[in-house]
């Protein structure tokens, strides 16, 4: 009996015996589970933080001829090397196939190649030149370039490939293991958070990785939606069992779940509630925040994320601001222009082509006023009309205080017509 025993259930659910130590799972008698988790790393692409971690998902498909798909950071391929010990027994691998060349999954590639000689890449062609320019594999020998629908046989399980690109890269691709219903996707559908024991959604509590797919679809791949939706209508037709992305758990019982918050923010369709964001130096902007929340509130928006973009992180604040439908953005003057954090906030909202957004505006100055018509002007780069605005000179009070219960009424107004209009 093999380390991996299993044994099917009528409704075909299964029991497995594992070797968690190991981070190695089947996902069924021929496909294995092989990546490695990152608890060490801070921040991915040195940007987002991480603060459940990270996995890099690598996956065996065994079958006459071993596949592996996809592979792991660099500095993570000794663990790797140790899963592919263990999985394979000495056995070979026959092909590599390269879903997505983004370092933190083609880090461990020339280790591969040096250590599996006989190994060839699969790819498709911008994989290929990807290939020769990271790493300096230019031996046309050691490559099968595939197309759109091309198919490897393995012997009883047939991989298909599909191209799928900008999501997250322009060479990013997804393998179909045709017989096992199993969708290897690469970036989508994956989520932040290293794999806590379980690495099947049934095995773990999903509700931190579907809570993290928020965060990590809008940061990463937020700004390919329409990559995305053409992914969606591509992959659907083929009903997989298992989706098995580069990151977080692999989707077999949640795959609704998961691919409606990716249908969703994919077409920019946000749920109701309302992120403010704001920046302050000494407490008169941040007054216009608390204040605006509290009029929203005694309004009846409940669900209210409120974000000092001096101290939070970027990384939940877009993540925020993607959810919600509802977002006003405040900020004060700062040498004649915009609060560089708030600044920093919409362009990064801009660069992820921001669409369906009810938003409103404040800005307060002390003696020139710049900050009001900087936000306007993200405003209008994005296409968003301005739901309500309003400004302050210096620090607040009650005339700025009445102006803000005006500033609500026109900003729920228009929230709730927006809900409204989404329901019919
Ligand atoms: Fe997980 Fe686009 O790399």
């Amino acid at each position: 009996m093999s380390n991996f025993e299993f044994s099917f259930q009528n409704d075909h659910t299964y029991k497995h015996n594992t070797r968690q130590e190991m981070n190695i799972r089947a996902i069924l008698p021929d496909i294995f589970y092989v990546g490695v988790n990152d608890r060490e790393k801070h921040r991915f692409e040195s940007l987002w933080p991480l603060p459940h971690g990270v996995s890099y998902n690598s996956y065996i498909v065994r079958s006459h001829k071993t596949a592996l798909i996809d592979s792991v950071e660099v500095r993570e391929s000794l663990t790797l090397f140790s899963h592919l010990d263990e999985v394979l027994g000495g056995t070979e691998i026959d092909y590599l196939v390269v879903n997505h060349m983004e370092p933190d999954h083609s880090g461990s590639i020339p280790l591969l190649a040096a250590k599996y000689p006989e190994m060839k890449i699969v790819g498709n062609k911008q994989t290929v030149a990807m290939i020769g320019g990271f790493y300096g594999i230019t031996d046309q020998e050691r490559f099968v370039t595939v197309c759109d629908g091309d198919k490897l046989d393995l012997g009883e399980i047939t991989l298909r490939f599909l191209m799928t690109p900008m999501v997250h890269w322009p060479e990013t691709m997804m393998t179909f293991a045709e017989e096992r219903r199993i969708l290897f996707t690469g970036d989508a559908f994956g989520t932040f958070g290293a794999l806590n024991g379980g690495i099947i959604d049934f095995e773990t509590d999903t509700a931190l990785y579907l809570e993290e797919a928020y965060r990590y679809y809008s940061n990463i791949v937020g700004k390919y939606g329409k990559f995305v939706q053409r992914t969606i209508e591509k992959t659907a037709p083929l009903a997989p069992e298992f989706i098995c992305p580069t990151h977080g758990p692999i989707w077999h019982e949640s795959i609704a779940e998961i691919s409606a918050i990716y249908d969703r923010l994919s077409r920019y369709h946000s749920e109701p509630g309302t992120t403010i964001v704001y920046g302050s130096m000494y407490g008169n902007t941040e007054a216009m925040a608390e204040a605006i929340a509290m009029a929203l509130a005694a309004r009846g928006e409940k669900r209210i994320r409120i974000h000092n973009a001096g101290k939070d992180s970027l990384s939940h604040i877009i993540s925020d601001a993607f959810r919600y439908d509802g977002l006003i953005v405040g900020a004060p003057t700062y040498s004649m222009t915009l609060f560089p954090p708030v600044d920093t906030f919409m362009k990064a909202m801009q660069t992820r082509e921001t669409q369906n957004k009810v938003l409103g505006l404040f800005s307060s100055f002390t003696w020139a006023s710049a900050a009001g018509k900087a936000l306007e002007g993200y405003a209008e780069a994005m296409g968003l009309q301005v739901a309500a605005k309003t400004e302050m000179k210096q620090g607040i009070n009650n005339e700025i205080r009445a102006d803000i219960e005006k500033f609500a009424d026109s900003f729920m107004s228009e929230l709730h017509k927006s809900r409204y209009a989404r329901l019919r």
